[in-house]
């Protein structure tokens, strides 16, 4: 057995106010046993002894985190079972969750209730035996009729199959289940008939939300549940990393921070697919982990106090008038504060497109040893100013980019995003390619007028490390700005990522 005891000195950023009901969260990153052969069918009892294998090391991470005062651990999509099945190579890992609206059970209690449940019985266990709220991620079959209702769209195979979260109580009770909406090529899975908005309470930290990966990136389930005064989610993940705005903690923070929630992230490590990054996140701290190619390919246990958020939050700040707010970041230079976002001054330097997360965002370079620059894409427009602290020209190329559209390529959302980004090389045809180290440093104060309320804005570091925006401001017509000051390492991407819900269906 390896060393067991050792805790993590892991990267937590910003401090716990006192005086704040708190409680303590633990998410486990785990290197997951696959199925070498997962479109291979299997017996039930071959399956059974695949999530033995993995099962047995989620429950030696749960010791360790009650060990550390946790009161709920959550553990990644797939983590038990694996991925890349078909619908029916699935079978033999399926078990038939019970709905807990309709019935209480407890499987480690009353384990004889519903045969097939080996799974559910081991979690439920596990909650109980180290006294935590337990989420995990398995898959479910609900058999559905096949013909008394048609319009039900029951498969023809007499069966709905789901990727869920289950959770279980600190007694072993099950208490929630959520099955997930936004599928990502996942064709051993269903589609819900209906977008679920699953919630739970816990005595030490109120009412918690359930999404799963892709979700995050949607409205329904994930804004949906916000907007019901729903402020901390929990988030299993097997998320593909893909810089330089979408790896698993840039989003993971910058969705905390957008949203202003807690997220408690757990991410499936595996070199193969670019899956690593989970982390403990609330708007003003991360407790983060991100493995590097290469690294050992081991798991990693978070565990982190954070703070209860108040779920009044939501409904007093719709009321108040947000314009009469804070006074303004960049008083002297944004163009933006005057109502005619849409006409800005004419760039008086070149704009090239380039493809970045396989959309043509429109760039300009920033060539100067400071100053401001403004890049359009149609009417939207981002703008920057900046001043390097650190930067060496022959070796590291900048540039400002901005995007309004529909991205079409694994998965169709709309998005309005300004960002800042290193280049691969000095060749401006590399901006927006992936790049994770840097050296340069600026200080700088990046804005845009979104035409969405829903901005997430990230400050990533060199070699994946996360840095809290020094300060952020929204306005009610739509300016986001986001200003920082040299980062301690060199910076990749400074980003705010807007998602405009309301046009996914266009
Ligand atoms: C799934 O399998 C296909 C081929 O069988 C492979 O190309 C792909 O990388 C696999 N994906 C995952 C997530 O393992
Ligand atoms: C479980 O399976 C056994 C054997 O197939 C069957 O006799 C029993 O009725 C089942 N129990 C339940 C609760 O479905
Ligand atoms: C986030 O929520 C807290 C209350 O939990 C509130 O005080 C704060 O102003 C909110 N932040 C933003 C940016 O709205």
């Amino acid at each position: 057995m390896r060393p067991f005891l050792l805790i993590f000195a892991c990267i937590r950023l910003g401090q716990l106010e006192s005086g704040v009901d708190s409680y303590v969260a633990a998410v486990y990153e785990h290197t997951v046993i696959v199925n070498p052969e997962p479109r291979v069918p299997l017996s039930r009892l071959d399956a059974l002894r695949h999530v033995q294998r993995n099962l047995d090391m989620l429950e030696e991470q749960a010791a360790l985190a009650a060990l550390q005062g946790a009161q709920i651990l959550v553990f990644p999509e797939d983590g038990i079972h694996g991925f890349n099945y078909t619908r029916s190579s699935i079978y033999g890992y399926l078990e038939t969750v019970p709905d807990p609206q309709q019935e209480s059970w407890n499987p480690c209690e009353e384990p004889h209730r519903h045969n097939n449940t080996e799974v559910l019985q081991r979690l439920s266990c596990m909650a109980r035996r180290y006294n935590l709220y337990l989420v995990a991620n398995m898959a479910d079959l609900q058999p559905c009729p096949l013909k008394t209702d048609p319009s039900t769209a029951c498969p023809s195979d007499g069966r709905w199959q789901f990727n869920t979260n289950v959770v279980f109580s600190s007694d072993g009770l099950l208490v929630a289940r959520y099955h997930k909406h936004n599928l990502y090529f996942e064709e051993s899975f269903n589609t819900p008939p209906r977008a679920e908005i699953v919630t739970f309470e816990t005595p030490f930290a109120g009412k918690f939300g359930l999404i799963i990966c892709f979700d995050i990136l949607f409205k329904h389930p994930t804004v949906t549940l916000v907007e019901k005064d729903v402020r901390q989610l929990i988030f299993p993940t097997a998320w593909m990393n893909q810089l330089p705005l979408l790896d698993s903690i840039q989003f993971q923070w910058a969705f905390s921070m957008g949203a202003n929630v807690t997220l408690l992230a757990a991410n499936v490590r595996n070199d193969r697919l670019g899956m690593t990054g989970s982390g403990i996140y609330t708007p003003s701290s991360a407790t983060y982990h991100h493995a590097k190619r290469g690294d050992p390919e081991e798991g990693r246990l978070l565990v982190a106090r954070v703070p209860v958020l108040d779920p009044l939050w939501g409904r007093q700040n719709t009321a108040v008038d947000t314009t009469a707010s804070t006074p303004s970041l960049a008083a002297t230079a944004a163009y933006c504060h005057t109502d005619s976002c849409a006409d800005p001054p004419p760039p008086t330097y070149p704009t090239f497109t380039s493809s970045m997360m396989h959309d043509p965002f429109k760039f300009v370079l920033l060539k100067e040893s400071g100053g401001e620059l403004t890049v359009c894409d149609g009417t939207f427009c981002c703008h920057l100013q900046y001043k390097w602290t650190a930067h060496d020209k022959q070796k590291e190329l900048y540039a400002l980019g901005a995007f309004s559209g529909t991205h079409t390529v694994n998965g169709r959302y709309a998005v309005q995003v300004c960002a800042v980004v290193r280049c691969a090389d000095t060749e401006a045809s590399s901006c927006g390619q992936e790049v994770e180290e840097a050296e340069s440093k600026m200080d700088f104060l990046l804005e845009g007028r979104f035409e969405t309320r829903h901005v997430y804005p990230a400050v990533l570091a060199s070699r994946l490390v996360l840095e809290k925006p020094e300060q952020l401001e929204t306005t009610a017509d739509g300016r986001v700005a986001m200003k920082h000051s040299s980062t301690t390492r060199g910076l990749v991407t400074a980003s705010l990522y807007g998602r405009r819900y309301h046009l996914d269906d266009e």
